[in-house]
């Protein structure tokens, strides 16, 4: 079972997403075990104290390392483990991924290091934490919200804790591209109608259209993950009945090419195929 630790100066923050929908159905059904930690309790001052004036001067505060390895050294004695990891949640770390995600659900233990204030003294990354992470290349006013994302997307993919086990396979990122669109009833609303094939009952043709527009829609919104998706011959020949359908695909696929020249083998060599109906 993964135990994830979170440590922070706002504990609740953290609590009460817990409770709800997925997670909260994951840790009442012991599929994971969140425990919730006040940076305070691990302060060595009555004043509970967590923050001081950097050195060097400039504004702002700095989170003290003693409180985190403290409290560090309380959750994991002896230190982490081979299948464990302590993550500091800083704009400054390495980007938090699906990739990332999959390696937190087979982990034993993970603890979550929230900051806050200015930052957090530079030996709790450096010696205390086995990685630093960032959710996206924008500024929290601390770690909470980072932590809680990373929470999520680890939890949701432990066995079981998706109703259906097939989801998260099928989930946008898994394979490298972004998931097909989905639709539901009604099938015309508001004189928009679903697209007819998702109606036909064919399921062969039902499989092959989500592939070509998991494709589209990759291609159109993130070429950059197009380039390292792990494509095969059929998704190629997708690929290439997209770029000759459809002008707008065009500037996507070549400024893909010249963004990264060798690395969008799927959409160069697609110009040598022709288009075919495998499914
Ligand atoms: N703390 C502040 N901003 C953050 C971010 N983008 N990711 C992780 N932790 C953060």
């Amino acid at each position: 079972m993964l135990s994830i630790d979170v440590v922070t100066i706002f504990p609740r923050m953290i609590a009460a997403p817990l409770a709800e929908g997925i997670v909260g159905r994951a840790v009442s059904r012991g599929l994971a075990r969140v425990g919730v930690h006040d940076l305070r309790d691990y302060s060595e001052n009555r004043h509970r104290t967590v923050d001081d004036a950097p050195f060097g001067g400039g504004p702002g505060m700095v989170m003290k390392p003693e409180p985190f390895f403290r409290a560090v050294e309380a959750l994991l004695e002896g230190g982490p483990g081979r299948d464990d990891a302590v993550a500091l949640l800083s704009p400054r770390g390495d980007r938090f991924t699906q990739k990332t995600a999959l390696r937190y659900a087979s982990l034993r233990r993970l603890v979550l290091l929230c900051g806050r204030y200015e930052g957090v003294d530079e030996r709790v990354g450096r010696t205390l934490a086995t990685e630093e992470i960032s959710i996206g290349d924008y500024v929290l006013t601390g770690g909470e919200v980072a932590a809680l994302a990373v929470i999520e997307a680890t939890i949701r993919l432990l066995p079981g804790a998706l109703g259906d086990e097939t989801s998260a396979a099928c989930d946008s990122f898994c394979e490298g591209l972004l998931d097909h669109p989905q639709y539901t009833r009604p099938a015309v609303f508001r004189g928009i109608a679903v697209p007819r094939i998702l109606l036909s009952g064919d399921h062969a043709r039902v499989r092959r259209w989500r592939r070509m527009e998991a494709l589209r829609s990759t291609c159109m919104r993130r070429p950059d993950l197009l380039s390292r998706a792990d494509l095969d011959e059929g998704d190629r020949a997708l690929l290439s009945e997209i770029e000759r359908g459809s002008l707008e695909a065009r500037p996507a696929l070549e400024s893909m090419r010249e963004a990264e020249p060798g690395m969008p083998k799927a959409c160069e060599e697609v110009q040598d195929h022709e288009p075919h109906g495998k499914s």
